[in-house]
């Protein structure tokens, strides 16, 4: 497992509940995130893994020839170029999201696949979740109709971590991302369960979109209020509008909008809104279904309950 930080401590639990799995290396530039993935693998009553300590370290791991899969946790400018690294070394790969952050990373990664015939898989958690899972049974069995419009989203109100120099990213690599980019940084979430649902690569393609960001507003106004208005954070300047807006048509005809926004004070929300010929059904920021012929009103809270237990995935039967 490489990059030991808020998400790649979890990942070391995680992985431990799998039986199957022998986590041999943990890796990261800093001694202290190694140590406490080991306390997670004694806690799990697994066995202590080799510590790699260091920013190139991660390749003595990829050389090893008792590895079978590397897990990357990183932020994101290190998932492509770790994952090319990997495959390059006979390793099959899982990135947390997203795989890549430029289409020339999205290009290297799949040539490198196919090349080298390892496996990369990007790890979108939420396409797993309940709710989605049983809707995108739904859709499949035909209980929406014909799927016409979806609607994800990633509004999650991360400026406190942003800021946080100690306990916040590592080098504040998220807001070095709010500085110097614009649009959707962090589609998959909302996207992943709702391409699903549309078979996007199973019958369907996007064919076009159309990306629309407000301004910043808010990152500025949440600085000037915690640092001052003379601060620093408070005054540079940040590329990434707060609401990013996009709109995507498919080849057989579909729409899908899809959001995101990390610097409001919202509730969270990631939508999932799929809307068909024969019903509908969201998850934020409460979850409802409607069916013909009533498509005007919501399920009830016991009908809902029962839908969805009947249409449980066999995934969610089987794994819980
Ligand atoms: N799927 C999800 O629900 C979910 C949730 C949270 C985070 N994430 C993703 O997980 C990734 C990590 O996010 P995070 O919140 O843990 O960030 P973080 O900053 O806490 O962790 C990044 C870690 O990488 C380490 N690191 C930096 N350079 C390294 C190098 N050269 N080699 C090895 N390690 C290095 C840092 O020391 C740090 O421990 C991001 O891609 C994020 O988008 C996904």
């Amino acid at each position: 497992i490489v990059g030991l930080g808020m998400r790649g401590q979890g990942a070391v639990e995680r992985l431990s509940f799998i039986a199957e799995t022998k986590i041999v290396a943990l890796v990261d530039v800093r001694q202290a995130n190694v140590d406490s993935a080991q306390k997670t693998l004694e806690r799990m009553g697994r066995p202590k893994a080799d510590g790699y300590i260091g920013a190139e370290s991660y390749k003595e791991v990829c050389e090893r020839n008792d590895i079978d899969l590397i897990y990357v946790c990183t932020h994101w400018d290190l998932h492509a170029p770790i994952a090319v690294y990997a495959m390059e070394h006979g390793k099959h790969v899982a990135t947390e999201i997203p795989g890549a952050i430029s289409v020339e990373e999205a290009w290297q990664l799949v040539n490198t696949a196919e090349r080298t015939r390892r496996h990369m898989m990007m790890l979108e958690n939420c396409v797993y979740d309940f709710f989605e899972m049983a809707t995108l049974n739904m859709a499949q069995k035909g209980v929406f109709g014909e799927l016409v419009h979806a609607e994800g989203a990633y509004i999650h109100d991360l400026r406190w971590l942003l800021f946080d120099e100690k306990n916040g990213y590592w080098d504040m690599w998220r807001l070095k991302h709010n500085e110097l980019k614009n649009g959707c940084l962090y589609p998959m979430h909302g996207l992943g369960p709702v391409a699903h649902a549309l078979n996007i690569h199973r019958g369907d393609r996007m064919e076009y979109l159309v990306s629309v960001s407000s301004d910043q507003f808010g990152l500025t106004a949440y600085a000037k209020e915690k640092f001052g208005d003379t601060s620093s954070y408070a005054t540079r300047n940040y590329a990434r509008g707060d609401m990013n807006t996009t709109i995507i048509k498919t080849e057989n005809g579909k729409t899908i909008n899809i959001q995101h926004d990390v610097t409001s004070p919202r509730p969270y929300s990631r939508i999932h809104m799929l809307s068909g010929t024969k019903g509908f059904a969201q998850k934020w920021p409460k979850k409802g279904i409607a069916l013909e012929p009533n498509g005007h009103s919501y399920l009830s809270d016991a009908a809902l309950d029962s839908i969805l237990k009947v249409y449980e995935h066999p995934i969610v039967t089987e794994i819980g």
